[in-house]
């Protein structure tokens, strides 16, 4: 039996110029990078340029996922970006690097699902190429947190980064194995009643404003390691896999601990493990293709490889995909 299964293509991404070392937030922060090492295993991170918005970044991040894949721009049917941090209200910036891109056909939208976005993306991504909805879709991560930071807050002011990733998922031909390339299975969750745990203080029915995020960090720790290894196994258990089989985990860059913590829940070493967060900090929805697209250039990739993604984030939201790269 010959079914439609979504393959990424092609993997790109893109990082603003500026980056920030630890011992910049000193300066102005009763913070060390000392203490944001060990508790997050962050040591840089990057920031958007005065003028350099969300869809700046989403638009180099998918003309390097174009170029990647070797396809050009119009062979695309739809555009999906995950981000919490658009250029406006609306239009949705999917939209904007649609236009940008030439595109002038298909459809492009928005998914805010925050850190989890990304999952939640490709996870709807999937379903519209088995749907045959689409046989193109960049999917694409896009954040500039930075603009949503209290520089006041030393809680969080030192976590978070700016950046984008983007995949180009293609329909292609599968026996419906699991040992087909493509994404395999998703699982995805949500629990409204954690909403204080994470969020933004402000927004545009509320206040009018962009607000700040606030996040009870010791609480959110405490619900990602619970819940990735859950999801993660959930993932792995629809497409009939074990996680002994998993060749790489890219895993939502937040915490090295919680990175770490989540692959021993799972039984695997950190040497399949990709990490990033180390030069990117906590880039929400754009840190899984970012991290994909880093261990695709750097070779570590290959073709056949289970990956198992993970996320968890405001809402709480939580996800995994489990594909074969
Ligand atoms: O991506 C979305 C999902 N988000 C996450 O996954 C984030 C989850 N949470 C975390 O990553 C960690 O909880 C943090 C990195 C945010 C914090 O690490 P922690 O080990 O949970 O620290 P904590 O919040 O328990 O704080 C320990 C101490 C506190 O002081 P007291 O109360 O023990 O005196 C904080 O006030 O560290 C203090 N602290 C700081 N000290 C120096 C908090 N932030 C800082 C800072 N520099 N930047």
């Amino acid at each position: 039996m010959t079914i439609i299964r979504p393959v990424i293509r092609g993997a790109g991404h893109y990082l603003p110029e500026r980056c920030v070392e630890n011992s910049e937030f000193s300066k102005t922060l009763d913070t060390n990078d000392e203490w944001i090492v060990s508790r997050s295993g962050i040591e840089r991170r990057h920031i958007a340029a005065e003028g350099e918005y969300t869809s700046d970044l989403a638009t180099h991040a998918a003309k390097a996922a174009l170029e990647n894949a070797g396809i050009a721009a119009d062979e695309i049917d739809a555009i999906i970006v995950a981000t919490s941090t658009p250029d406006y209200t609306f239009p949705a910036v999917a939209t904007q690097v649609q236009a940008r891109l030439g595109i002038t056909r298909g459809f492009a939208f928005d998914v805010q699902a925050v850190c989890a976005g990304f999952i939640f993306a490709l996870a709807n991504a999937s379903g519209l190429i088995v749907a045959q909805q689409a046989k193109r879709i960049l999917v694409i991560g896009a954040e500039t947190f930075s603009r949503i930071m209290d520089p006041t807050d030393r809680t969080t002011a030192v976590l978070f980064g700016d950046g984008a990733g983007a995949i180009v998922l293609e329909a292609q031909p599968g026996t419906g194995s699991n040992s087909d390339r493509g994404v395999l299975a998703c699982d995805l969750n949500s629990d409204g009643r954690y909403r204080d745990l994470l969020y933004v203080d402000g927004g545009v029915s509320r206040t009018g404003t962009a607000g700040c995020l606030r996040m009870q960090g010791r609480e959110v720790f405490r619900h990602a390691v619970e819940k990735l290894a859950t999801t993660a196994e959930a993932a792995l258990e629809k497409a009939g896999l074990t996680s002994a089989e998993v060749d790489w985990i890219v895993p939502h860059q937040a915490n090295l601990r919680i990175i770490r913590g989540t692959a021993q829940k799972l039984g695997l070493p950190m040497e399949r493990v990709v990490v990033t967060v180390q030069d990117h900090g906590n880039t929400s929805a754009a840190s899984i293709p970012l991290a994909l697209s880093v261990a695709h250039a750097q070779g570590r990739l290959k073709p056949g490889d289970l990956i198992l993604t993970e996320a968890i984030g405001g809402g709480l939201s939580w996800g995994a995909v489990a594909l074969r790269w």
